[in-house]
């Protein structure tokens, strides 16, 4: 065996075995999706010793993952997903499949990782609901579904529950088990969170929550925290999500604040910070990715049923949602300032990953913010070294971006940018302006090299 696949056994051994179930009901593990969740989420169990099978309906994806390919960025310490995913796929302990009723068939817990997309404000349930009906056509007695996906309010009992009972012909909590465990990793984190942030989980009866904190506990090494029932579980999940949707809604409006005082907007949360009851997030280029901007629109369908007026939240929503024009309209004032135009104008931009050193493009405000000033008839050239999408904008280095740029415009961080204000210049035209929404060059160096210099 290599040195390094024995550094990295000796390493997750430390870490993690010490879950290993001792019975083979525990140990046969299915999981539907194998997405930024569910990969890394399989590959849990399966280095802690379960026989587990990773489902996904993208034949690509599975077959990738079956040559030991993937395209995701998680780390444990210093083991990449990728050395994981192989070390697993040799020792035969994981599979992705594209055949989820045979997934099922060779299981006895199935965990549910699939999605609910929102497209122009409405969610899309057909994945889940399919998932539901492919495990419910294979269940057999005695199996335990678990559905892991952020959902609406509801959605377990209202749709998966009666779903999974007549593909299966039989009834949740006599004949098969069903739970909820919502999903709080950050990406990038996690398999260090599966680990040890604590896993909340509800069911429908008491036998179906006994089984599920069992399999749940292989992988959480920190607490499984039972709830009275799954509405409590799905309803926190997405109050986590939107509740920050609204607090960064509110840096953004005290950024604008402090910038009219000409005052440092990341000083003052950091002095606010100070205080022990008080925790503010800093503003940024926009609200990306697959969960905080979906939050709202997960509540929304629930509270409209039942009448609730949800006015902050909307408009949290909205204020985040018009981000990305804000920044767009700010380049085009600061060329303005210079004597030039955006229509015409070349901007750099570095990163386009949804959140700093991530790959993840699902809904980035750096691509809208691209697609905006690209509309406004400024030349983009964007720069992201981690995210693998291709767009007509991207480029393959960052001096590709910066030649001749009017604008710098630093939008997600990433390990590989060179932010050296003199060499950032040495590329750009005259008089260059540099926009960092992630206060990450130093205001008088930036100025010192010659920059036009504005923070968000
Ligand atoms: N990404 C995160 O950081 C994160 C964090 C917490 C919770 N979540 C939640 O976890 C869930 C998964 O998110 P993700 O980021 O992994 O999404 P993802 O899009 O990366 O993965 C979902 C996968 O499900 C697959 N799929 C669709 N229909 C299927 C079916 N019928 N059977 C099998 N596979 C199917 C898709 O092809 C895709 O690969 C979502 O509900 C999300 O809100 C995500």
């Amino acid at each position: 065996m290599a040195v390094r696949e024995l550094e990295i056994k000796e390493e997750f051994m430390e870490q993690f075995n010490e879950n290993i179930p001792s019975d083979s009901i525990n140990k046969k593990v299915c999981v539907f999706g194998q997405g930024f969740v569910g990969l890394p989420l399989t590959l849990s169990f399966a280095f802690r010793g379960c026989e587990t099978i990773g489902v996904d309906v993208d034949e690509i994806l599975v077959k990738q993952t079956n040559e030991g390919m993937t395209h995701h960025t998680e780390m444990f310490h210093d083991v990449t997903i990728k050395e994981v995913l192989n070390i697993e796929l040799n020792n035969g302990r994981y599979k992705a499949t594209t055949d989820g009723g045979e997934a099922v068939r060779n299981s006895n817990n199935i965990i549910v990782t699939v999605g609910i997309p929102i497209k122009e404000g409405e969610y899309i349930i057909d994945y889940l609901k399919s998932a539901c009906e492919t495990i419910g056509a294979n269940l057999k007695k005695g199996d335990l579904v678990i559905i892991r996906s952020t959902v609406i309010p509801g959605t377990t009992e209202e749709l998966c529950l009666p779903v999974l009972e007549e593909k299966s012909g039989m009834k949740a909590g006599e004949d098969f088990y069903l739970a909820y465990a919502s999903e709080r990793i950050a990406e990038g984190l996690a398999f260090d969170e599966f680990a040890n942030m604590p896993t909340i989980v509800g069911a429908i009866n008491e036998a179906s929550l006994k089984r599920a904190i069992e399999v749940l506990s292989v992988v959480c090494k920190a607490e499984v925290i039972p709830a009275t029932n799954i509405k409590a579980v799905e309803t926190s999940k997405v109050f986590e999500n939107v509740q920050r949707d609204v607090n960064i809604a509110m840096a953004q409006e005290f950024a604008r604040f402090t910038e009219g005082l000409g005052i440092d907007i990341f000083e003052v949360v950091k002095l606010a910070n100070t205080h022990k009851r008080v925790n503010l997030l800093t503003p940024g280029p926009g609200v990306g990715g697959y969960c905080i901007p979906n939050a709202y629109h997960y509540i929304q369908p629930k509270a409209a049923e039942m009448d609730v007026d949800m006015g902050i939240l909307k408009l949290a929503r909205a204020k985040n949602a018009e981000l990305p024009a804000f920044i767009a309209s700010k380049a085009e004032g600061l060329l303005c300032k210079m004597g030039k135009s955006l229509n015409g104008s070349r901007i750099a931009v570095l990163g386009l990953a949804m959140k700093d050193y991530s790959n993840d493009d699902r809904i980035s405000p750096p691509i809208d913010i691209c697609k905006i000033l690209i509309e406004k008839g400024a030349e983009v050239r964007a720069f992201d070294p981690v995210v693998p999408t291709k767009y007509s904008f991207k480029v393959d280095s960052q001096e590709d971006a910066l030649k001749d740029a009017d604008i710098v415009m630093i939008l997600a961080k990433q390990h590989e940018f060179n932010l050296e204000c003199s060499d950032l210049k040495s590329f750009m035209s005259e008089n260059p302006i540099c926009m960092d929404t992630k206060a990450i060059i130093d205001n008088n160096k930036a100025i010192e090299a010659g920059f036009e210099y504005w923070r968000i």
